[in-house]
């Protein structure tokens, strides 16, 4: 039972007057959780048994303080009386002022069979006399002044780990997307001192206020249970680094979108940024798409070309791309919801893999074309980084220009004031910035009066 089980004004059951309950059996119990279920995922404070088509006396309420199932309420005792803005489950999209008392008290029976009384004030108060009215077939619109439209807000569940998805958090905080909940991985041992610490994308989660979900599995535990009383509208996901199970992805109530950082079905896969500027990719971009079981293969809903500029690194490469993808994402939700959106089949013909980065990634081949190893410099900044061999010492390279001079691969040819020329595939490499093992990254200039780094001196695996 879903949302969807929710009975809408007008409809004629919730006119009825309700019948008294006679006997509280099992049915009558498991009536009871249906109905906290469907209160719960709906996110409502209260639900009456005609709600869901059952003309009985029976309601839940639950405003934060525990969970109240009563059998045959009544009204016995109220007084003062306070106005407050009012909506319900069977009339989405309206609220109004409504004026209640302000303490009451209900007497009713419980699962049990007993005879409980509950004495409320405020919004509790307010829930009971609500669910109550619902039993003699009154709305609160009968009661309401002012009634006004309200949109309710999307509820978005945002699946994510990495940075990249900081920027999609953000947008849809601030486009009016209420994100129920972040899914995120456990905190790790990190630093020097080994403390546990959650993903920065946490962080940033709790100073929105959102609250952050941190599984150790997706297919054991409950956490399959807690999106569904979520109820969320979408889960998106972005830059997560683990597979959704089948039952998690069918819980949204509009659709599971993913945003990936390519133009699909080019760059399927793990590492789509790096593997694009090694490839010399022009352009990139990012792609959403709903999700399948099978990883970057679902049908595309929106794409978005960003043209890669000749100094991009993976690190700005990967910022332009998020922040594009953040919008890309927004706009995709607000087709979904007006119910647009073609579905776009990937062709499966055209699909490349970018898979994962190895540290055989890393080493650069001086064999290599020049341009080729300028990219793979780029690519792998600011991490992991390009390294070769120097002697028995390892050195990454953080920024290289392809140079006229030419010379055997892995031979420094040259050194000059910007830095040091190294012999390639084709031509020669400019090592403009370096970082020596155990040292931060500095100039090339800085690294020759520092190290004694001579021409003729090999670089590579070999040397
Ligand atoms: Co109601």
């Amino acid at each position: 039972m879903g949302d969807d089980e929710i009975k809408r004004y007008p409809d004629a059951v919730l006119r009825r007057v309700a019948k008294p309950v006679r006997k509280i059996n099992r049915q009558m119990r498991d009536l009871l959780e249906d109905m906290a279920r469907v209160m719960r995922r709906a996110r409502g404070v209260g639900l009456a048994a005609p709600q869901i088509g059952i003309s009985r006396r029976v309601i839940v309420v639950d405003v934060g303080d525990g969970l109240i199932e009563l059998v045959n309420p009544e009204l016995v005792h109220g007084e003062g009386s306070e106005t407050a803005v009012e909506g319900c489950l069977s009339v989405p999209g309206k609220v109004g002022e409504v004026t209640r008392y302000q303490k009451v008290v209900v007497s009713g029976l419980n699962r049990s069979g007993h005879r409980v009384w509950v004495e409320a004030e405020g919004l509790l108060a307010r829930a009971l006399q609500h669910e109550i009215d619902h039993l003699d077939g009154t709305l609160f619109l009968d009661r309401a002044q002012n009634v006004r439209e309200v949109t309710p807000a999307p509820r978005v569940v945002l699946c994510a780990t990495g940075e990249f998805a900081i920027p999609l958090l953000e947008r849809l905080a601030e486009e009016g997307f209420e994100v129920a909940a972040l899914v995120t991985r456990p905190d790790r041992p990190s630093g020097r001192g080994l403390r546990p610490a959650g993903p920065p994308i946490k962080e940033r989660a709790v100073e929105l206020g959102i609250p952050v979900w941190q599984p150790a599995s997706l297919r054991t535990g409950d956490i399959a249970e807690q999106l569904a009383a979520a109820g969320p509208d979408f889960l998106v996901v972005a830059d997560f680094g683990r597979i959704l199970p089948p039952d998690m992805l069918a819980t949204p109530r509009v659709a599971a979108v993913n945003l990936h950082p390519s133009l699909l079905p080019r760059w399927r896969g793990p590492a789509p940024v790096e593997r694009a500027i090694m490839a010399g990719d022009a352009v990139t971009g990012v792609t959403t798409l709903h999700m399948t079981d099978e990883v970057d293969a679902g049908d595309i809903i929106l794409q978005r070309e960003v043209p890669i500029s000749p100094d991009d690194t993976g690190g700005t490469l990967r910022e332009k791309l998020s922040r594009a993808g953040a919008d890309l994402m927004v706009e995709t939700l607000e087709l979904l919801l007006r119910g647009e959106g073609d579905r776009q089949p990937q062709d499966a013909a055209r699909a490349t893999y970018a898979a994962e980065l190895s540290s055989e990634d890393e080493f650069i081949d001086w064999n290599r074309e020049a341009a080729a190893i300028v990219r793979q410099v780029r690519a792998l900044q600011p991490r992991p980084g390009a390294r070769t061999y120097w002697g028995q010492r390892q050195l990454k390279v953080g920024e290289a220009r392809v140079h006229a001079a030419g010379g055997p691969p892995g031979q420094v040819l040259a050194l000059d004031s910007d830095g040091f020329v190294v012999g390639a595939g084709d031509g020669g490499v400019l090592v403009l910035r370096v970082q020596p093992e155990g040292r931060a990254y500095m100039g090339a200039a800085e690294f020759l009066r520092g190290y004694r780094l001579e021409v003729g001196d090999r670089l590579g695996k070999e040397a």
